[in-house]
């Protein structure tokens, strides 16, 4: 039985007072909940302080990304060892946004794959296809393409978690249909079982992010191979995130 996870991605939101603010009220919020794991990612300016006001809760702590080098020369740049440092136990990887924006390739998400397992940080993997490769019919290559450079070399996926984020749901307001998701959370898992085994497989949580909100939520859960949600924007806000959290909780 796969323990569901809500992970909530701030962004580029929310100060250091902010952050704490609503760190603490999803802390107070959570009592009730006694399943799955709440993992959050404030900026890195917020990391240490979010930390702090986590401890010894059910709240998991995760960074936005990293470099994946130890230490050196790289301006701006923050290492998986600092990352620890401040007590981080996730790191987001491959986001579409990094991809888009920053020019990370597969290649790059490998790297960094291999180096948070190596650290022992857990690896929440993103991948997804934009809408023109949904409308050319190459989700499936494009998502397998990802899946397999992202996690080469790697051998031991039990620390990795996958998101499933179609770049055109994301922050759109356009969620992927209970059924369009479960088909590629399908494809993934089969994608796992082929190259790990299908026991090893049937552990790794998949999640789906892209416009996940307390409404929709319910619907894409119920599916099969949907293990939990990557939300951005309804995670800035402690009464969606939270709702969020009770929908899967209750249908666990
Ligand atoms: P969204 O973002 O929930 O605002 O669509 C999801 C994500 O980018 O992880």
């Amino acid at each position: 039985m796969r323990e569901w996870i809500v992970a909530g991605n701030w962004k580029m939101h929310n100060n250091v007072a902010e952050s704490i603010a609503l760190a603490k009220a999803i802390r107070e919020g959570l009592t009730a909940i006694k399943n799955g794991e709440v993992v959050i990612a404030p900026t890195f300016t917020a990391l240490f302080s979010v930390g702090e006001i986590i401890k010894g809760s059910r709240i998991s702590l995760a960074a936005q990304d990293m470099h994946y080098e130890d230490k050196g020369a790289f301006t701006g740049e923050i290492s998986p060892a600092m990352l620890k440092d401040v007590g981080c136990i996730y790191v987001i990887i491959g986001h579409s946004e990094r991809r888009k924006y920053f020019h990370e390739q597969d290649n790059d998400v490998n790297l960094k794959v291999k180096k948070a397992l190596m650290i022992g940080l857990k690896p929440i993997v993103c991948v997804g296809e934009t809408d023109e490769e949904r409308v050319k019919g190459v989700t499936q290559s494009v998502v397998g393409r990802q899946l397999k450079e992202g996690l080469s070399g790697v051998e031991k996926i039990d620390n990795v978690v996958i998101a499933y984020e179609p770049v055109w749901a994301i922050g759109t307001g356009k969620v992927a249909t209970p059924e369009q998701a479960q088909e590629v959370h399908f494809f993934i898992r089969g994608i796992l079982k082929n190259l790990y085994g299908g026991s090893t497989a049937d552990d790794i949580r998949v999640l789906y992010g892209g416009s996940v909100t307390k409404d929709n939520i319910g619907d894409l859960i119920a599916m099969k191979d949907i293990d939990g949600a990557l939300v951005g924007g309804a995670s800035l806000k402690v009464d969606s995130f939270l709702g969020i959290i009770k929908v899967i909780s209750s249908k666990q």
